[in-house]
């Protein structure tokens, strides 16, 4: 069976709960919200965690100062134990950075308090909306494997998850911002992968946007441009057919990579050759020694090499579970040490003067 969405109950108003220990935040947030959400409240973390076991919640928005708790400690044990609700930060100008921090460990976003009400309004639309949106792809990536398994199947299979996607967007209006997209592949893909682990998704912007400071640099035709941005986005692809409860390995481990396979579902799903060969290619090494075919220095094409840089940079400079990211000085030494065993001098050169010249802000 190709995959399909579960029936749309576009009418049901989604659930959020605030948890604000304030009742003028409280009261300001259910007025602005009321009309578009069920709306349920909570005073403080253990009552938090009481209604979200007891209720289908959709959204929290998160006040980071709570009486018997950090706000930041709620949303690690929320997207603990139910990773699929989304969060939304509230908090005070002065502690900004700390409602960042919490976006790097799971919040969809923040709010600054005093509330600007339309402001308030759209992102929490927006959040709802992407979980919906998640809510029907987590079922299709566990229950159905004609998307990664022999074709004609695996072609007929993206082609209707691509179109039932378009049509569960065009039922719920979904904002200018997604549905100006010039193609609808780039936001399916993106929701794709923040189903499997939002950390895939993480991983595939910064690599894109890594390659694409590279491209600027390197003159490429537009169409080339565009390839390399979704393909670095989509070049862990083959990891979402990786059953759930094994844990993902972004780094270039053989044991769990299948490149070709990911280069298949790109085909099925009609991305251009270009981005289907930085999926198949991005784990070749210059000097022969990579795999899936083992190609060797300009064997590999240029879109291909440019993501093997930026995808171990993002390894050295992200955090992940067991590994402190390293300084981008460092990581960018460890980059040049590899030039011309791993990875093409030239081309790491140009990498390596880019990313010094950006603004680090890291
Ligand atoms: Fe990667």
């Amino acid at each position: 069976m190709p995959p399909t969405f579960t029936p749309d109950t576009t009418d049901q108003k989604p659930t959020v709960l605030i948890v604000d220990d304030e009742t003028a935040p409280r009261a300001a947030l259910t007025q602005i919200l009321m009309q578009d959400f069920h709306i349920l409240t909570a005073e403080n973390a253990r009552a938090a965690m009481a209604v979200l076991d007891n209720h289908g919640v959709d959204l929290v928005t998160l006040d980071l100062k709570l009486p018997d708790r950090s706000g930041s400690d709620l949303l690690h044990e929320i997207k603990r134990a139910h990773a699929e609700i989304e969060v939304i930060m509230v908090t005070a100008y002065g502690s900004l950075q700390s409602a960042m921090d919490c976006i790097r460990h799971g919040a969809a976003g923040f709010l600054l308090k005093p509330f600007n009400a339309s402001e308030l309004l759209a992102i929490s639309l927006q959040t709802a909306q992407k979980k919906h949106r998640l809510d029907q792809l987590r079922p299709v990536l566990t229950g159905s494997a004609e998307l990664w398994g022999p074709e004609p199947a695996c072609t007929t299979a993206w082609k209707t998850l691509l179109s039932d996607y378009c049509a569960m967007n065009r039922a719920r209006s979904l904002s200018a911002s997604r549905s100006d997209e010039t193609s609808p592949l780039a936001p399916l893909i993106s929701d794709l992968l923040e189903a499997k682990d939002r950390h895939l998704l993480n991983h595939g912007s910064r690599v894109s946007f890594y390659a694409t400071l590279v491209a600027n640099r390197l003159n490429l035709p537009i169409a080339e441009q565009q390839s390399l941005a979704l393909g670095a986005l989509i070049h862990d692809l083959d990891l979402i057919s990786v059953p759930d409860g094994h844990v993902l390995n972004l780094e270039s481990d053989q044991q769990i990579h299948r490149p070709e396979l990911g280069a298949k579902m790109g085909r099925a799903m009609g991305l251009s050759a270009d981005a289907v060969q930085i999926i198949a290619l991005h784990h070749e090494r210059w000097d022969g020694t990579g795999y899936p075919f083992g190609l060797q220095e300009e064997r590999i094409p240029l879109l291909a090499r440019t993501v093997a840089i930026a995808q171990a940079f993002d390894q050295l400079t992200a955090e992940q579970p067991e590994r402190t990211a390293l300084p981008i000085d460092e990581a960018l030494e460890q980059i040049e040490q590899q030039a011309g065993t791993a990875f093409d001098p030239t081309l790491t050169e140009l990498f390596c003067r880019t990313m010094h010249e950006q603004p680090q802000q890291r």
